[in-house]
């Protein structure tokens, strides 16, 4: 009986509390948010500040005093190759941004900022920086914490351009670009010819003559479809005056088998497909050849 009491009192405690916690979700989120952060800033304010060498009294350069400290004991872990923790020293955004877990300077408070912290050994061998290697001297300390006291400026001159990769061309919408003007308008057929000729101006040379039409044939073959043409196609693209020739001859080209195979296959089966039909092509070729000669 009494058992069975304590059994349903907590049952029901157990839903209030459920219930709480369902109203208030967010708060408690909020708070444990909160919590997580003061960890870190609480982590610092238990850390012994005293211990810290003092700051360089002088004017620090970034280039020449901070700069050469970092590509010699940091950019091993923290650069180009690797980036522990999500951080880089060469390249100012990251830097000044901060490692995976926040920021790690404090620009006008070198003593609040965790990279002198690390430096110094205050969190502890384990977390002391750099994690191989000669530690840095006091010295070298005092003139990281100058930088900073002074504001840690850093050229942009003296950082790695690191690549957003959101820019990538991939991302963008596509954008319907001016077409160039150009001198000679007369050699222009169609808008893409604006942008071969403003190119070419600009290079200060001149368009090359225009191709035969049976190299006109050959090549748009061999571009489309990776195959020379034959006999008669060559001679029925010669025998077609009318204006739009080279269009029909595209068009045929698209028409053909041989372009899905040539552009549809893997790289590793394209060049089998290719010596298949080439030989294909080319006893159609002689035969032809024989045909006609
Ligand atoms: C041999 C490798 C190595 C070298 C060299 C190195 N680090 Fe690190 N660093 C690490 C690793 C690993 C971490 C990640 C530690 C972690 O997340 O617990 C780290 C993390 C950090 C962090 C982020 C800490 C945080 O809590 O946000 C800072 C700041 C840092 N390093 C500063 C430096 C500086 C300054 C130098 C040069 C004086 C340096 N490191 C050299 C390996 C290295």
């Amino acid at each position: 009986m009494r058992a069975e009491t304590v059994k349903t009192n907590l049952v029901k405690m157990l839903s209030a509390l459920r219930r709480l916690i369902r109203r208030n979700a967010r708060l408690l989120a909020r708070l444990l948010l909160a919590g997580l952060f003061a960890c870190r800033d609480a982590s610092a304010a238990e850390l012994d500040i005293s211990k810290l060498p003092p700051a360089a009294s002088r004017k620090v350069d970034f280039v020449k005093d901070i700069q050469p400290i970092l590509s010699k004991s940091c950019y091993e872990c923290h650069g180009e190759k690797k980036q522990e923790a999500m951080l880089r020293w060469d390249a100012k955004e990251i830097a000044l941004k901060g490692s995976e877990h926040g920021p790690v300077i404090v620009p006008g408070k070198s003593a609040q900022s965790v990279m002198i912290h690390l430096v110094a050994g205050l969190k502890g061998e384990d977390n002391l920086m750099p994690q191989k290697g000669e530690r840095l001297s006091p010295e070298q300390i005092g003139l990281l914490r100058a930088w900073i006291d002074q504001g840690a400026d850093w050229p942009e001159s003296a950082s790695v351009k690191v690549e957003d990769k959101r820019q990538h061309w991939g991302f963008k919408a596509p954008v319907r670009p001016r077409v160039p003007k150009v001198k000679n308008a007369k050699w222009v057929r169609n808008p893409i010819d604006n942008f071969v000729l403003a190119r070419l101006d600009k290079e200060g040379l001149k368009p090359s003559p225009e191709a035969d039409r049976a190299t006109l044939c050959r090549r748009l073959s061999l571009d489309l479809i990776g195959l020379p043409p034959t006999i008669e196609e060559v001679d029925a693209f010669l025998a077609d005056n009318s204006a739009n020739a080279h269009e029909k001859q595209v068009e045929r080209l698209l028409t053909s088998p041989h372009y899905g195979e040539r552009w549809g296959g893997s790289g590793s089966m394209r060049p089998a497909m290719q010596t298949q039909t080439a030989s294909r092509r080319t006893s159609r070729a002689l035969s032809g050849f024989t045909a006609t000669g």
